[in-house]
This record gives structure tokens, sequence and C-alpha cells, in this order.
């Protein structure tokens, strides 16, 4: 298969970091990306670079393992990923239990650059691997009928030392509507700068949305349900005021408690002014018309 990369992508292989840099280099060379270095700006391109493995891994947010930035890394390690499982049912032709490697036989894994942004205005930028949703979906066969994904993640008190508390409606639940899940941005990620996944950001296996706000990128998930119903989400059942069920990026609808216009990039170092966040998180031209006719200050 081949790779479909973004935009930033591109943009992003001018100045990527350390090893990424070889590995980027030899498949943009391939790609004839090369050429773009001449008319990507030096601003730009140290917007799209890459944040640093340490930051990716040390400011997280997995509320069953805490709710500061620094509890995942400091707990998420009693995560027993071995033997995981991923249950598929509702309106699908093969419903069932599947291993990660089943779900995934046979796809390419794609590695691919995005911006991922934070509903509290905070962005880091993370080179992903893992595999549409898209391919998993066609392999499961998503019957006629289905208009939704829903997600959900592990709830495992044993290993979650967060899940003791209220703080949202365990298990963690995210759903997506089928064109959204079957758009070629949607991704499985498997893992980070080509390595697994780590605990703190979702292991085994985890969303990306990457036109979305990160809280719909739902982490180590165990059930995967094609529905004809909009199904609940986690943040929207315990707060409908300030989270919507579309929780696209949207400079212009600001969260009643902060503005969203700008945004600041994690581990931007000592000069690191807030930039103006981009409609759809940069991806408007691949996503609109997703949403073509809504009022997404309703539809939120
Ligand atoms: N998934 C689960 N199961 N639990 C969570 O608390 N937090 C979400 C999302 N997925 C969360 C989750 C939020 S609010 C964000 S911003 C992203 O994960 C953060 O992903 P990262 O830690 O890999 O940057």
């Amino acid at each position: 298969m081949a790779c479909r990369w973004t935009n930033d992508l591109t943009q992003a292989d001018v100045t990527p970091e350390s090893l990424w840099l070889n590995r980027r280099q030899v498949i943009g060379g391939a790609l004839g990306a090369g050429a773009l270095g001449s008319i990507v700006s030096p601003a730009m391109a140290e917007a799209l670079k890459p944040t640093s493995w340490d930051d990716i891994t040390s400011y997280n947010n997995y509320y069953e393992f805490g709710t500061g930035k620094e509890d995942p890394a400091a707990n998420a390690h009693t995560l027993n990923t071995s033997g995981w499982a991923i249950e598929v049912d509702g309106m699908v032709d093969a419903p069932g239990r599947y291993s990660v490697a089943t779900l995934t036989e046979g796809l390419t894994k794609e590695e691919r650059i995005y911006r991922f942004r934070c509903v509290e205005a905070w962005s880091m930028v993370v080179p992903w691997n893992g595999f549409e949703l898209k391919d998993i979906l066609d392999k499961v066969g998503v019957q006629s009928g289905a208009k939704y994904v829903a997600f959900e993640t592990a709830f495992r008190p044993d290993q979650m030392p967060g899940v003791r508390y209220g703080v949202l409606d365990w298990p963690y639940r995210e759903g997506l509507r089928l064109d959204e899940a079957m758009n070629p941005l949607t991704l499985m990620a498997t893992g980070i700068y080509g390595k697994s996944i780590p605990n703190q950001n979702g292991a085994p296996i985890r969303l990306v949305v990457p036109w979305k706000y990160g809280f719909k990128s739902i982490k180590s998930i165990v059930r995967i349900t094609l529905t004809d119903k909009e199904p609940p989400s986690s943040w929207n059942t315990s707060n409908a005021r300030e989270y919507g069920f579309y929780s696209n990026v949207n400079p212009t609808v600001d969260h009643p408690r902060w503005s969203q216009a700008l945004e600041r990039k994690i581990g931007g170092g000592l000069f690191n002014p807030r930039k103006p966040t981009l409609m759809f998180n940069g991806y408007e031209d691949e996503v609109a018309s997703l949403y073509d006719g809504m009022d997404l200050e309703k539809f939120f």
C-alpha cells in the first residue's frame, strides 16, 4: 500500500529530529519531497518539527492513571498489555474477539506526522505509526445501516489507580460518525517514532483523530462497536456544556472556560509564543466537507 502522507509530514521532513531525520530523509527523497525544502520557511518547518520523544511520553492525559500531566508516565507501567484483545461487535459481518495482530494482519504500517492538539490550548507534533481505522473496519465488514463507531478503553481497577475516582464515567468511551471513522486521516496508532507506543500514550493500540481535540483519541482500546445511534463519550457524559460529540478543532468556538484561538507547542524551547489555532487543526482541505451544511457552533 502506498503511503498517504499528509502535508504536515512532507513539510516536517524538512527539519525532523535525530534518528527520525535519517529514516525520513530516505523515504522523503523517494517521494520527491526534498524539493519542498526550498519553499517551506524555517518558521513553518520549526512549527511542524516533531516534539521530542521525552515530551511526548512524559506530558500526558490518561485519567485512568491520574489527572496530573506527569501521572501517566509515573503510573501506567502497571497496565499489562500482553495478550491484548479487542472485542468487535454490533453491526459488523465478522464480530469477535481479535488480537491486535489478527486485526492488523496484512496491513502496511504507515508512518505519519500529525499535529495533535489539546483542548487546553497546547499541542504536540507526533510521528505516529499504525493503520487506517478504515482498513480494520473493512476487514470486519461494516453492515449497511451502521452510522457510528463506538470505542471503549480497558477498565482494570487493579492496574489503573485512577479509576477509583469518579472524575470521568468509566470505562473511558468515545465515538465517531462512520464517515469520520472511514476518513484516511483517522489512524489506529500502535507506535511513536517507530517504537511501540508506551503505556502512558495508550498501548497497545489507540485512536488518533488529527482534526479533533486530543480527548477524542481514546487510548488502550478493548472494544469497537458499530451502531446506528450516536454513542456516548465520557467527556460529553461528564460535562455536556463543555464537551460536545464532534469536538472538531475550531478556533472560532471557545471552550466555556477558555479561548481556543491560540495554542502553545509543548517542548517549544525558550522562544515559544502562542500561535493561532488552525481550523480543523490544519486539516481543513481534507475534512471540512464532512461537515457541509452543519452549524459547527451547535455541533461542537
Ligand atoms: N484515553 C483514555 N482512555 N483516557 C484518557 O484520560 N485522555 C485523552 C486522550 N485519550 C484520555 C484518553 C486526552 S484528554 C488527550 S489530550 C489525549 O489522550 C492525550 O494523548 P497523549 O497523552 O498521547 O498526548
